[in-house]
């Protein structure tokens, strides 16, 4: 079904995004990914390649305004719009909460995406779709996590509005729960490996998630041409327990 779409993937040469850029290449689509570091887009294109030739590379901060209104323009018209891009969480309990950096925390996440959207807007195919990326914390609160799961609250608000805002364009957004991705490399190995031990156990599905267990959902979304608006929480049943 997305044979021959156009799909640009921002924070698409790691994790979550990389894995949808993959998903989407393996169906026919024609696949941008991007991200930051240069050296990052470049081996992901690389291995991407490897699967089929439709595949391009662009490395972009979306922090910048400019940088990402030059990037739609060099990429033009589009059918879906993926944003996965994220940094390293920031987990901190309100009291040690330096408000500054808690405040330029949102840069990426929230204003990157409606920075991305505002520029890829006039470029999208009417029967388009956009994808946007939120986190279980928005579900299930935890102690520290007050500026991720603030974002993530954002965006599911962001992803109702804009929905009616941009029809016919669809607009829809994925919650993960844990994933196993680089988004945790700043956790020294063994606390990362006992903290996944610790969440597998607690979720009834008893492991934590790859980038492809939640990768599907991002497709499904851009094929799925009569549901706008709506957000699936892909968490491994963490939200119920
Ligand atoms: N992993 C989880 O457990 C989990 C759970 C809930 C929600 N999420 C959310 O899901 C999203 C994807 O997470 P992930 O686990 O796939 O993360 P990841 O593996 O760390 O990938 C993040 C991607 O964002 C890109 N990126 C980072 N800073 C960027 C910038 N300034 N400009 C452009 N691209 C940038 C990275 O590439 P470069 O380094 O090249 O820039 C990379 O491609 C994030 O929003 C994350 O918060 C993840």
């Amino acid at each position: 079904m997305l044979q021959g779409k156009r799909v640009v993937v921002l924070g698409g040469s790691a994790g979550i995004g990389r894995a949808v850029a993959e998903l989407a290449l393996r169906e026919g689509a024609h696949v941008t990914v991007v991200s930051h570091q240069l050296e990052r887009v470049e081996r992901a294109v690389t291995e991407l390649r490897a699967i089929a030739p439709r595949v391009a590379g662009q490395a972009v901060d979306l922090r910048s305004q400019p940088a990402v209104s030059q990037l739609f323009e060099r990429v033009g018209s589009l059918d879906h719009l993926v944003y996965t891009a994220g940094e390293e969480l920031l987990i901190k309990p309100l009291a040690e909460l330096d408000l500054d950096a808690g405040r330029a925390f949102f840069e990426l996440r929230y204003w990157g995406a409606l920075r991305a959207i505002q520029a890829a807007r006039p470029r999208l195919a009417g029967d388009g779709s956009i994808v946007l990326t939120s986190g279980a914390a928005s579900r299930r609160p935890h102690p520290g996590f007050v500026i991720g799961a603030s974002i993530c609250g954002a965006m599911e608000a962001v992803t109702r509005t804009l929905a009616v805002e941009l029809a016919p364009i669809r607009v829809n957004i994925v919650i993960p729960g844990f994933v196993d991705t680089e988004l945790w490399s700043n956790v020294p190995a063994a606390a990362k490996q006992q903290m996944f031990r610790e969440a597998a156990a607690k979720l009834p599905v008893g492991r934590i998630g790859a980038a492809e267990d939640i990768a599907e959902h991002y497709l499904s979304f851009m094929r799925g041409r009569y549901v706008t608006g709506q957000a699936l929480v892909v968490d491994g049943g963490g939200v119920l327990v």
